[in-house]
């Protein structure tokens, strides 16, 4: 039994991604629901919903309420309106990044990159080439920064904070939570050109229209150069997508921004560190489908990459989400 539930594992994943993609979780609007309904409302096959349905009870995203099916609390936030909603990235992770998985043995067999194998680009390539996956993208990675706003604002004071720049901050999902308590910061989203125009409708979903007023967005290739002038540098997410040499580069990017911003200047790192065999899968998702060679990043070697790139650390916090905040200054000659 142990083996068929590993087995069939994924079919779970693709299970609740095909109800997020119907939009079952806000269909059933904290209420219970027949499968025939839920196909009505749907427009889909009733016996196969049904199936789908009793699918989604086994790992408790759903539960029976005698005929009738209803969302489980643990997963409130498969619903679109839900303050921390995954609904995007549900999708994503089951779909774009099981898809790669189908990678693995090249990358286990080659130490190179199993995306690039599938589909001969590497995954921002990819979603240069296929916009309707890089806006599935970009709102996954509004789910995943919402949580971690709330934790920023807890363990970083922003109080003096002018201006924050977002590098490769995707639609700029962290800003809004931040930026509402406290109404005198500026955002900046840096990243690429075709992100930072799908950015302010993406973001329109989750932010408030007079947050919105404080971000702007520039277009940036951030091996190239990042806007100078913030208080505040922001790297979420960003670094364990690449090599370590790669991740030196883009420190060094930052820190030639920093050179020439106000004296207070610091640079957040926030990243999910690959330190234990429970982020295991986290190290393998980076090995297949990051920036080719990639193997994890932990906190050791982010130290090293941080000194080579021109800082020095002042301190680290693990926030509630298991990311580590790393908050660094230009180092001083
Ligand atoms: C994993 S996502 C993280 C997004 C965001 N920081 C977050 O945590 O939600 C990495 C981001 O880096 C951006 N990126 C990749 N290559 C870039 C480049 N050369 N210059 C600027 N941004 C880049 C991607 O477009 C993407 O938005």
């Amino acid at each position: 039994m142990e083996i068929l539930k590993l087995a069939v594992g994924g079919w779970f994943a693709r299970a609740m991604a095909v109800a997020a993609r119907l939009e079952i979780a806000d269909i059933l609007d904290g209420k219970s629901m027949t499968a025939a309904e839920l196909a009505e409302r749907t427009g889909t096959h009733p016996e196969v919903l049904h199936r789908l349905l009793q699918m989604l009870t086994v790992p408790g995203v759903l539960e029976r309420v005698g005929d009738e099916f209803r969302l489980t609390e643990a997963y409130a936030p498969l619903r679109a309106d839900h303050p921390f909603t995954q609904r995007h990235f549900a999708i994503l992770a089951a779909e774009l990044y099981d898809d790669a998985m189908a990678g693995m043995m090249h990358t286990v067999r080659t130490g190179r990159s199993g995306f690039k194998e599938l589909y001969g680009m590497s995954l921002y390539e990819y979603l240069d080439a296929h916009p309707d996956t890089a806006e599935l993208f970009d709102k996954g990675m509004v789910d995943l920064a919402g949580p971690i706003a709330a934790c920023l604002l807890a363990e970083h004071d922003f109080t003096d904070v002018t201006t924050i720049v977002d590098v490769g901050g995707g639609s700029g999902g962290l800003l809004p939570g931040i930026m509402a308590a406290h109404p005198r910061i500026g955002g900046v989203v840096a990243d690429r050109a075709d992100v930072c125009e799908r950015g302010p409708g993406i973001l329109a979903r989750v932010a408030d229209p007079a947050v919105l007023d404080r971000i702007t967005y520039a277009p940036t290739d951030f091996f190239d150069e990042v806007p100078a002038g913030a208080d505040r540098y922001v790297l979420k997410n960003v670094l364990h997508d690449w090599t370590y040499d790669n991740c030196v580069r883009i420190l060094r990017s930052v820190a030639a921004a920093m050179a020439k911003s106000p004296d207070g200047a610091r640079l957040l790192v926030v990243e999910p560190l690959v330190e234990t065999d429970l982020d295991g899968w986290r190290a393998m998702f980076q090995a297949v489908a990051c920036d080719e060679g990639t193997l994890g990043l932990d906190e050791t070697r982010l130290r090293e990459a941080l000194a080579e790139g021109g800082f020095t650390v002042e301190s680290m916090a693990r926030l509630p989400t298991g990311h580590k905040l790393l908050v660094s200054a230009l180092r001083t000659a």
